[in-house]
């Protein structure tokens, strides 16, 4: 079955452990891609046994963009596994090539790229910010149609899922990830809630999009609306 698991979030549901900071494996039929890794080695390590993922067999790292809660949690994978593609906006690639082993292909991105057959980088966007500068999301093509990932939305969450819906050119079957709304007010949260209807049918906050965030989400989306957290595992194949 395909799917997507949350390995790392800022909320956990039982067994799993719950730290600031962000990571995902989309789990496909022919490979697994691991979207960012959390902020602690040990906490990606305990949630990672805890939901049944073996380290050792991803062949495919992406990296949203340099922030240490989504690049922390690279040295619990580099322990057991050696021979991985990293994908990274260019910007940072050079830095963090110095940290990996050899044997690790630094991948860096600029435009839209394909990294699987089904997996699509949405291409950096600025994030507004000295460093990181550049953040890219993840586009992955389901059985239940595309699904947007994002890694913190530093360069805005509506301005990703557009440009998304514009690379694509369909709207998206699900948005899951980080909106870094925490620190927007009420009024603020509700707007790009509303605004991010046009792009896609379910939408699952979480991370930085904040509690009070994820709660008017849920309020505003109802049966739209997904719960993501750590040890969490969304399906992507219809039963
Ligand atoms: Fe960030
Ligand atoms: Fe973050």
């Amino acid at each position: 079955m395909e799917q997507l698991v949350i390995l790392y979030d800022n909320r956990a549901v039982e067994g799993f452990k719950a730290d600031w900071g962000f990571s995902l494996l989309v789990e496909l039929e022919e490979e697994s891609i691991l979207f960012d890794t959390g902020a602690k080695p040990e906490v990606l390590k305990h949630n990672m046994e805890a939901a049944g993922v073996d380290p050792a067999e991803i062949g495919r790292v992406f990296i949203s963009h340099n922030h240490w809660d989504h690049t922390g949690g690279l040295p619990s994978i580099i322990e057991v596994n050696r021979e991985f593609e990293l994908y990274i906006p260019e910007t940072d690639c050079y830095k963090i090539e110095e940290e990996l082993p050899e044997s690790v292909i630094c991948v860096p991105v600029v435009a839209p790229t394909y990294i699987t057959e089904r997996a699509l980088s949405t291409g950096v966007m600025p994030t507004g910010m000295e460093e990181p500068a550049e953040e890219q999301s993840l586009i992955v093509f389901s059985q239940m149609g595309a699904v947007l990932i994002t890694g913190c939305s530093h360069p805005d969450i509506v301005d990703i899922a557009k440009k998304a819906v514009s690379l694509i050119g369909e709207e998206l079957f699900l948005t899951v990830g980080g909106f870094h709304l925490y620190n927007f007010s009420d009024e603020e949260i509700k707007e790009v809630s509303e605004e991010l209807k046009k792009f896609t049918r379910f939408i699952a906050p979480c991370h930085c999009t904040g509690e009070r965030g994820i709660e008017i989400f849920k309020e505003n989306w109802g049966d739209r609306f997904v719960e993501a957290m750590a040890g969490v595992e969304i399906p992507l194949t219809e039963e």
